[in-house]
C-alpha cells in the first residue's frame, strides 16, 4: 500500500512537471523575422569603459579611433573570447564626423578613422568576428553627433555597404514619442530592406517609459534587443538598480523575451574598477539568469586573469546561451536575500541566490527544493551543480530536500538544477 501511493504520487508529480515542460515550450511574442539573434547577443562595447573620448593626441590609447577596435578584435580572436562566443565588436557613440558627406552620408572621423568603417569591418571579419555600430533614431545622437532622422533609409544602405553586422540605435533628440516610435520601426524595415543582416539593437522602450508604458509585444516585432533602463555604470549600485527595476518590472517584460528578441540591462562591467569580486559574480549570474546579451565594456588589454575567467565561464555562458531562450525572474526576496530562477532546455534550471545585505559577513540561507521552478524544478530529484562563485558538483538531491548555501555580501551562489535520467527516460 505505502509503495503503491508513492508510486502514484511520483507519478503524478511527473505529469505535473510535463504539463509545465508542454506550457514552457509555447514561444513568446512574435519576434522581428530576421532570423538573427536566436540567442543574447555576445561581443564587446566601447561605451562604458572609453565613453566619448575624441583626444588622440594626448590618449593614444584610449580614445574612439579604429586603432582601438583593431587592438580588441585582435585580442577577441588570440585570448580565447570568441572562441566562447564574444562575437560582436561594437562601436558606441563619437565614432562619426561631426558632418555628413556631400551625398548626405554619414561619415567616419577621417583622423580617428582613417581606413573608414568599411576598412574596419574587413579587419574584423577577418579576425573571424562582427562589427556593430552605433547611430540614433532622432536629430542627433547623445552626444551631439548627425543623427539618423529623415535619413533612414540612407543610412541603413551606408552601414549595409559597409559591411556592419550589428546597429545600437539610440533614441536622443526626438522631437515627440510618435517620432520615436515610427523612427524605430522605420529604421528596423529600413534595415530588413538592404538585405543584409544587421543586428537590430534599440533603447525604444528606454525613452518610452517616460511618456507611456512601452508595447512590448509591438517592440519584439522590431527589434533584437531593447534597453529598458538607464545606463550602466562601473558600480554596485548601478548594478543593483538595474536589478531592482527588472524584478520590479519582471510581469511585464520577462515573457515577452525569447530567441530572437530580448530585454536588454546593458553591458557588463566586470573587469573594469568599480566592482568587488562578489560584484562581479553577481553580474555575471544575473546577466545569465536574464537572457542578457553580453556585451562587455573593459578593456580587454588590461584586464585580471580572475576577471577574464569569470568572464568565459563556458557552464554560466550556457546559461546564457541557453536554447530554450526563456527568460529567468526573481522568485522571491526574504531577509535581504533574493532567489532568482530560470527554465533552461533539457528539463534543467538555473538557480541564483543574491545577498542584498551590504553589513556584516556571509549568511547562510537554506532553501528548500520543492520551491524551485514552481514545485517542479526537481522532480522526483536531481543533479545539482554550483556554478558560481566557484564550480563545484553539490550532488543528487530529492523533491523534499534542503539546501543550504552560504553566500556573501553582494554576492550571488549561482547553481544548475539537471534533471536525473529517471525523469528523462519518462520523455
Ligand atoms: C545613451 C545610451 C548609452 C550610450 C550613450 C552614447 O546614453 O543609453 O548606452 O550609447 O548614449 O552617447
Amino acid at each position: 500500500m505505502k509503495l503503491k501511493s508513492r508510486v502514484l504520487q511520483q507519478g503524478f508529480l511527473l505529469a505535473l512537471r510535463f504539463v509545465s515542460l508542454v506550457l514552457w515550450s509555447f514561444p513568446g511574442a512574435r519576434a522581428l523575422d530576421n532570423g538573427l539573434a536566436m540567442t543574447p547577443t555576445m561581443g564587446w562595447l566601447h561605451w562604458e569603459r572609453f565613453m566619448c573620448n575624441l583626444d588622440c593626441q594626448e590618449e593614444p590609447d584610449s580614445c574612439i579611433s579604429e586603432k582601438l577596435f583593431m587592438q580588441m578584435a585582435e585580442l577577441m580572436e588570440s585570448e580565447g573570447w570568441k572562441d566562447v562566443g564574444y562575437e560582436y565588436l561594437c562601436i558606441d557613440d563619437c565614432w562619426m564626423a561631426p558632418e555628413r558627406d556631400s551625398n548626405g552620408r554619414l561619415q567616419a572621423d577621417p583622423k580617428r578613422f582613417p581606413s573608414g568603417i568599411r576598412g574596419l569591418a574587413d579587419y574584423v571579419h577577418s579576425k573571424g568576428l562582427k562589427l556593430g555600430i552605433y547611430a540614433d533614431v532622432g536629430n542627433k545622437t547623445c552626444a551631439g553627433f548627425p543623427g539618423s532622422f529623415g535619413h533612414y533609409d540612407i543610412d541603413a544602405k551606408t552601414f549595409a555597404d559597409w559591411g556592419v553586422d550589428l546597429l545600437k540605435f539610440d533614441g536622443c533628440y526626438c522631437d515627440s514619442v510618435e517620432h520615436l516610435e515610427k523612427g524605430y520601426k522605420r529604421m528596423s524595415l529600413a534595415l530588413n530592406r538592404t538585405g543584409r543582416s544587421i543586428v537590430y539593437s534599440c533603447e525604444w522602450p528606454l525613452y518610452m517609459w517616460p511618456f507611456r508604458k512601452p508595447n512590448y509585444t509591438e517592440i519584439r516585432q522590431y527589434c533584437n534587443h531593447w534597453r529598458n533602463f538607464e545606463d550602466v555604470y562601473d558600480s554596485w549600485q548601478s548594478v543593483k538598480s538595474i536589478l531592482a527595476w527588472t524584478s520590479s518590472n519582471q510581469k511585464r517584460i520577462v515573457d515577452v523575451a525569447g530567441p530572437g528578441g530580448w530585454n536588454d540591462p546593458d553591458m557588463l562591467v566586470i573587469g573594469n574598477f568599480g566592482l568587488s569580486w562578489d560584484q562581479q559574480v553577481t553580474q555575471m549570474a544575473l546577466w545569465a539568469i536574464m537572457a542578457a546579451p553580453l556585451l562587455m565594456s573593459n578593456d580587454l588589454r588590461h584586464i585580471s586573469p580572475q576577471a577574464k575567467a569569470l568572464l568565459q565561464d563556458k557552464d554560466v555562458i550556457a546559461i546564457n546561451q541557453d536554447p530554450l531562450g526563456k527568460q529567468g525572474y526573481r522568485l522571491r526576496k526574504e531577509d535581504n536575500i533574493e532567489v532568482w530562477e530560470r527554465p533552461l532546455s533539457d528539463l534543467a534550471w538555473a538557480v541564483a541566490m543574491v545577498n542584498l545585505q551590504e553589513i556584516g559577513g556571509p549568511r547562510f540561507h537554506t532553501i528548500s527544493i520543492a520551491s524551485l521552478g514552481q514545485g517542479l524544478a526537481c522532480i522526483p530529484d536531481c543533479m545539482i551543480t554550483q556554478l558560481l562563485p566557484e564550480k563545484k558538483k553539490l550532488g543528487f538531491y530529492q523533491w523534499t530536500s534542503d539546501l543550504k548555501t552560504k553566500i556573501n555580501p553582494t554576492g550571488t551562489v549561482l547553481l544548475r538544477l539537471a534533471a536525473t535520467t529517471t525523469l528523462k527516460s519518462l520523455l
